[in-house]
């Protein structure tokens, strides 16, 4: 969506997969949907170094809101559980130079049984969330079917666009029609939505990363051209900092994300999170890769039924982001190859390794050994033989 937003994929951190729909803030106040999470979150992204590196948004899912509509046929926030209401919330977060994203649902009803938005009630919500001075909004897609959904999602587009204010849009319609053509219409997605949810929610667990990795990139020839600035693919959360994930599978999600071009919606408890998971989170160079300025969503050039899968995505000033994966589960994959067999043109080479920060040249024909750890990755950046190069001979 040409809105002037998410030219590079919005990064930030997302309430859902961690936090889903607990509302019991009486026995459990520091967990529940309620302002205070949100409050907390901000202040861990703005004191703990996550904002400079890009991680801006701070996205309300569902379960935010009250049971009823207001008198004036408005949405409104649980009083109990948001006192200062969302546009207070939205304040404490541009005061941080943080945004604050909302959620709703095109429908009958949200997922979680909470008003939704109905055909009639797109523009007054639109105007609502404009109102509260909100910068993103996702739009779920329970309880409405596919030909409303036609007319809803675009309507919402316009809805928002003529606030006047600028609104991230996050659309999850095509996930609720399967994610491909003929159902699914890619550029009208990218048309009317600056992300969109392609497929089935992400849980706690590496099994669910892989079903989510494997999808995406068998349906890479359909996805891949749908992305760019300001309109992108999103396999949904990183759950890095969470129970299901060891180390080296949460390298490979924030990995594979970055070689995705994917929003980097963290759902994890910032209070609490563990420095390693900090720490691969906030890999710069990985944040590099995904926030490339052309925007062009990587693809799998290498999938060998000896388990080991080569991703690659093209990056600004003929550079590049290499990834080799291991599914395999019972010792670390040593993986031969040459960069021209990973088809990169005769020259030399800088390597960056993403996740132990060695760099070394290396040759497009000089053979060389990848050490993969089981269900893990090695992620380089590579930088072109640019002329630069020669100058230190002289
Ligand atoms: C379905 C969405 O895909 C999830 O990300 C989450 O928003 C839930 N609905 C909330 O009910």
């Amino acid at each position: 969506l040409d809105n002037g937003e998410m030219r590079v994929p919005p990064m930030g951190w997302l309430a859902w997969e961690r936090f889903r729909c607990d509302i019991d803030c009486e026995h459990d106040p520091k967990n529940c949907i309620s302002e205070n999470l949100f409050i907390d979150m901000a202040d861990r992204l703005s004191e703990d170094g996550w904002k400079e590196l890009g991680y801006v948004y701070v996205n309300i899912d569902d379960c935010w809101s009250s049971k009823k509509r207001d008198e004036n046929g408005r949405l409104q926030a649980d009083p109990k559980r948001f006192p200062g209401g969302i546009r207070k919330l939205a304040h404490y977060m541009h005061d941080r130079g943080l945004k604050l994203g909302i959620y709703g649902d095109f429908g009958t009803h949200t997922c979680g049984g909470y008003p939704g938005t109905t055909l009639d009630k797109i523009k007054i919500d639109a105007q609502t969330f404009a109102d509260w001075e909100v910068d993103m909004l996702k739009f779920d897609g329970c309880y409405s079917n596919a030909t409303e959904q036609e007319k809803g999602y675009p309507l919402m587009s316009k809805a928002l666009n003529a606030t006047g204010r600028p609104i991230g849009y996050s659309c999850s319609w095509p996930a609720y029609q399967g994610g491909l053509p003929p159902k699914v219409n890619y550029t009208q997605l990218g048309e009317i939505c600056n992300l969109w949810r392609n497929y089935g929610d992400i849980q706690d667990s590496w099994d669910s990363v892989l079903n989510i990795v494997d999808w995406f990139f068998n349906n890479q020839d359909v996805l891949v051209p749908a992305a760019g600035p300001g309109k992108w693919n999103d396999p949904d959360m990183l759950i890095v900092g969470d129970f299901g994930l060891s180390m080296d599978q949460s390298r490979s999600q924030m990995a594979l994300w970055a070689i995705m071009a994917a929003p980097l919606f963290m759902s994890n408890d910032l209070r609490t999170i563990s420095s390693e998971a900090r720490s691969i989170l906030q890999n710069r160079m990985a944040i590099f890769i995904n926030q490339d300025p052309m925007g062009i969503q990587g693809r799998r050039i290498i999938k060998e039924k000896s388990r080991i899968s080569v991703f690659w995505r093209p990056l600004s000033n003929n550079a590049s982001a290499l990834v080799f994966f291991s599914r395999r589960t019972d010792m670390p994959y040593r993986y031969q190859t040459t960069l021209s067999k990973l088809n990169y043109s005769t020259g030399s080479y800088k390597i960056y390794d993403v996740f132990t920060g060695k760099t070394m040249t290396l040759k497009d024909s000089t053979g060389f050994v990848v050490s993969v750890n089981p269900t893990g990755v090695v992620m380089w950046h590579v930088s072109a033989p640019a002329k630069w190069n020669l100058r230190q001979f002289y």
